[in-house]
C-alpha cells in the first residue's frame, strides 16, 4: 500500500490536460461492443475501472485491440454476445457492474458478477428492481442485496420506470436492457443525472427521445459502428481547478476537457464561490461538447450546494468540500445522502479528514456543514480505499501547514493513474512562490 507526502505548493500558473472521461470511456466500450462493426475509440481512459469494462466485454466474446495506449478498436458483434466462462470481476467499478447488468439481463445465458470489498458493499437493488420487472432473474449473494450478482437473462419486456434516485448508472442499465426489448422503454428520473448514455446512443444512431426528465428508447435496434474520441474528464480536472481557484494569483488552463452541462456543475459552484472561471466550448458537433476551462484564483467564499445541483456534482463533492474548508464562511452541502453509498461513505470520510486537518465540520445524515477559512493543519489521513477522497485530500495538503500524508493511495489508479505526476508538476513549478497560509478574514471578506 502506497502513501503520498504532500507539502505546500507554489502558486499554480500552468496548463494541463487530464485523461479521458471515465463515464464516457465505459459507455464507449459497451455501446461499441453492441454495434454492427469495428469502432475506434480514441482518448480512452486506461484506468483500472475502465479496464474492468474492457475485460468484461472481452469475456462476452467481443474482440478489443489496443493499438496505442489510449486507443481501442472494439469489434462490435451486432448485439450477439456469448456466455462468459466463469465469473466477471468488476473490481472496484460500480459503473461496470451496473451497466453490464443491464446488458446481461437481456442475454439468453447466465452470468455471475463479482467485485472487490468496496463494490461488494454497494446497493444493487436499484438496478435489480427495474431489470427484474423487464423479465430477468437476478439474485444477490451478498448480505443486503449486495454483490455477487447472479443474472439469468431473458428477452426483456419494455417498461415505464420511475427512478426513486437520480442515477445515471440505473438509467443506463435500463436503457441498455431496453435496446434488446420489443417496443418502447421509458425512464423518468427525479432530477437530471449525467446524460452520456443518451448522447452516445444518439451518436451511434440509436435515437433515444428526451422529454424533460423522461428518456425513452425503442428496442431491437443495433448501434451503427462509428469512431469516437473521449474528451478529458471534468471530474479529474476538478481537483486542479479547486487547487487553482483557492489560491490568489493562480492561473490554470485545462485543455480538451468534456463540458457536458450535466457534468459542469463544479464550474458553477466555483464561480459562486468567487473564482474567475471561463469555459470555452470548442466543439459541439460530436456526441459530447468539449473545450477548455481557464480559472484564476481568489479568496473563496462559502456556498450552499443542494437539491438538483447534487447529481451534477456528485463526484466532485469531496473536492468541493475541500474548497469549502478553504473558503470564508460556512459551506453547506445537503441532499447528498447518495454519497454514503459510493466507493466509501464519502460524507463520513470527508468529515473525518477535515476534522483531522483542524476544520470544524458538522456531519448531517445527507450532507455537511463546513466552517471554512481557518488554516489547515497537515495530518496523516486515510483514503478509505476511495480514489476521490485520496485526491481531494492531496489537494487539501497543498494548502496545509506542515506535511500531509495520505495513506492507501493505490485506489487512485481506478480513475486517474497519473494523478501524482501532475501533482508533482504542480508542487514544483520553477520559480513559483509558496501558497500563503490562509489565516483570519481579510478586511473585505463577507
Ligand atoms: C456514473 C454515475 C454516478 C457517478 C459515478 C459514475 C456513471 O453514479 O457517481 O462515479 O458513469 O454513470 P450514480 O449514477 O450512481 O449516481
Amino acid at each position: 500500500m502506497t502513501h503520498w507526502k504532500i507539502h505546500r505548493a507554489p502558486v499554480i500558473q500552468t496548463e494541463i490536460q487530464v485523461p479521458g472521461d471515465k463515464s464516457i470511456s465505459h459507455r464507449a466500450v459497451f455501446i461499441a461492443a453492441l454495434a454492427n462493426g469495428p469502432c475506434v475509440i480514441r482518448g480512452f481512459l486506461t484506468s483500472e475501472d475502465c479496464l474492468r469494462t474492457v475485460t468484461a466485454v472481452r469475456a462476452l466474446g467481443v474482440r478489443i485491440d489496443q493499438p496505442e495506449p489510449t486507443t481501442l478498436v472494439v469489434h462490435g458483434k451486432r448485439k450477439q454476445l456469448t456466455a462468459p466462462v466463469g465469473d466477471i470481476d468488476c473490481g472496484n467499478s460500480g459503473t461496470t457492474m451496473r451497466l453490464l447488468a443491464g446488458i446481461l439481463s437481456a442475454q439468453p445465458f447466465k452470468s455471475r458478477l463479482i467485485g472487490d470489498e468496496s463494490l461488494s458493499r454497494r446497493p444493487m437493488k436499484r438496478i435489480i428492481e427495474p431489470l427484474a420487472e423487464m423479465g430477468a432473474k437476478i439474485t444477490t449473494e451478498g448480505p443486503k442485496g449486495t454483490p455477487p450478482l447472479v443474472i439469468d437473462g431473458a428477452k426483456p419486456h419494455p417498461i415505464q420506470y420511475f427512478m426513486p434516485v437520480a442515477s445515471a448508472q440505473v438509467k443506463s442499465a435500463i436503457l441498455f436492457a431496453g435496446l434488446f426489448a420489443k417496443g418502447k422503454t421509458s425512464i423518468t428520473e427525479p432530477s437530471q443525472s449525467r446524460d452520456h448514455t443518451e448522447r452516445m446512443l444518439t451518436y451511434f444512431l440509436v435515437r433515444p427521445q428526451r422529454d424533460d426528465l423522461t428518456v425513452s428508447i425503442i428496442g431491437e435496434q443495433t448501434p451503427e459502428s462509428r469512431d469516437f474520441t473521449v474528451p478529458g474528464d471534468i471530474s479529474s480536472a476538478a481537483f486542479w481547478l479547486v487547487a487553482a481557484a483557492a489560491q490568489p494569483r493562480s492561473h490554470l488552463l485545462v485543455k480538451d476537457v468534456g463540458l457536458n452541462e450535466t457534468r459542469t456543475g463544479v464550474l458553477a459552484v466555483l464561480l459562486r464561490m468567487g473564482a474567475h472561471v471561463r469555459e470555452i466550448i470548442e466543439e459541439v458537433d460530436e456526441a459530447e461538447p468539449h473545450g477548455s476551462v481557464e480559472i484564476q484564483g481568489g479568496r473563496l467564499k462559502a456556498t450552499v450546494i443542494q437539491g438538483k445541483e447534487i447529481p451534477n456534482v456528485i463526484d466532485e463533492i469531496p473536492i468541493l468540500a475541500v474548497a469549502g474548508a478553504l473558503a470564508f464562511g460556512t459551506t453547506i452541502i445537503a441532499d447528498a445522502k447518495e454519497l454514503r453509498v459510493k466507493e466509501t461513505d464519502r460524507l463520513a470520510a470527508i468529515a473525518t479528514n477535515l476534522k483531522a486537518m483542524g476544520v470544524e465540520v458538522i456531519e448531517q445524515e445527507d450532507g455537511l456543514e463546513i466552517v471554512g477559512g481557518t488554516p489547515l493543519r497537515g495530518a496523516r489521513l486515510q483514503s478509505f480505499g476511495d480514489h476521490r477522497i485520496a485526491m481531494a485530500f492531496a489537494i487539501a495538503g497543498l494548502f496545509a501547514e506542515g506535511e500531509t500524508i495520505i495513506d492507501d493511495v493505490d485506489c487512485v489508479a481506478t480513475s486517474y493513474p497519473n494523478f501524482y505526476e501532475t501533482l508533482e508538476h504542480i508542487m514544483k513549478p520553477p520559480g513559483g512562490s509558496q501558497i500563503p497560509v490562509i489565516s483570519g478574514l481579510p478586511p473585505h471578506a463577507p
